[in-house]
């Protein structure tokens, strides 16, 4: 668990500063019960990511893809955002200058209230058309295999990057503003290896901002960070209120 000092220090940190943008990743879910990718349960320690989240799977076997997308779907459908998930919310409520960066697709952030937000690998929510690319909700369990797009009957994929898939140039743009504007980044349970998420504290600490860092365990960004907190988000994050 942290160090008291670090826990003030962090907390008048946040309670001075004027823009707060916060960056997650699968470890703030990980205490509503959704496996992470890399922890010793996670996703990819079980399935391989090229069979599953590439653009070439799906053209290889769109139904083995969707087959485990739906999967997840219904694993998640049974979670619910926590108390970090719930203090991001709070966050956003005290701040004028807010921003929520997130790599999960999980879509508990939304559940439990954030608004100013940035999915920026998609959302395990939402399909998108191969042929006319329209982005529908979609909260079906099980999603019929193979689904189809409503407007135009072609084939639909999960609205998720894949590896090898370029960020939507809109989100990008939009977190590096959050980025570059904001006193205080808190990232949050992510491993910080997966580009360019990963790149986002050096950009936030070079524009000037305060890096903190809330994680389980350190990671390869914690030498970094201005501070590294270890400890489960569900009860970090809440003592920064
Ligand atoms: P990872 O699974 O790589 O890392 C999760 C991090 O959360 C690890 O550093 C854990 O130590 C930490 N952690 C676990 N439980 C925690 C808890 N209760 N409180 C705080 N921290 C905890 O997940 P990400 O970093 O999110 O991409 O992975 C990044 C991307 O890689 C994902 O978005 C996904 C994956 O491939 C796509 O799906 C495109």
């Amino acid at each position: 668990m942290a160090a008291g000092s670090d826990l003030s220090l962090l907390k008048n940190k946040v309670a001075g500063a004027r823009s707060l943008t916060v960056l997650t990743g699968a470890g703030i879910s990980a205490d509503s019960g959704v496996p992470t990718f890399r922890g010793a349960d996670g996703l990819w320690r079980n399935f391989r990511a090229e069979d599953l989240a590439t653009p070439e799977a799906f053209e290889r076997d769109p139904r083995l893809v969707w087959e485990w997308y739906n999967w997840r779907r219904e694993l998640i459908t049974t979670k619910k955002p926590n108390p970090a998930h719930e203090a991001v919310v709070e966050l956003e409520r005290r701040f004028d200058r807010f921003w929520l960066i997130t790599q999960n697709v999980d879509g508990l952030h939304r559940a439990a209230g954030s608004t100013k937000l940035s999915e920026i690998h998609g959302n395990i929510w939402m399909t998108r058309c191969t042929a006319c690319h329209r982005i529908s909700e979609n909260h079906e369990v099980p999603i019929p295999i193979l689904p189809t797009c409503a407007d135009c009957r072609e084939l639909l994929r999960p609205h998720i990057v894949w590896f090898g898939e370029a960020l939507f140039a809109a989100d990008l743009a939009r977190c590096a503003e959050a980025l570059e504007r904001c006193d205080v980044l808190l990232v949050v349970g992510t491993s910080g290896l997966v580009y360019p998420a990963a790149g986002f504290a050096s950009v936030a600490k070079e524009a000037g901002a305060f890096v903190a860092e809330l994680n389980l365990e350190p990671t390869p960004q914690s030498g970094l960070m201005d501070l590294s907190l270890q400890g489960r988000a569900k009860e970090l994050l809440p003592l920064l209120l």
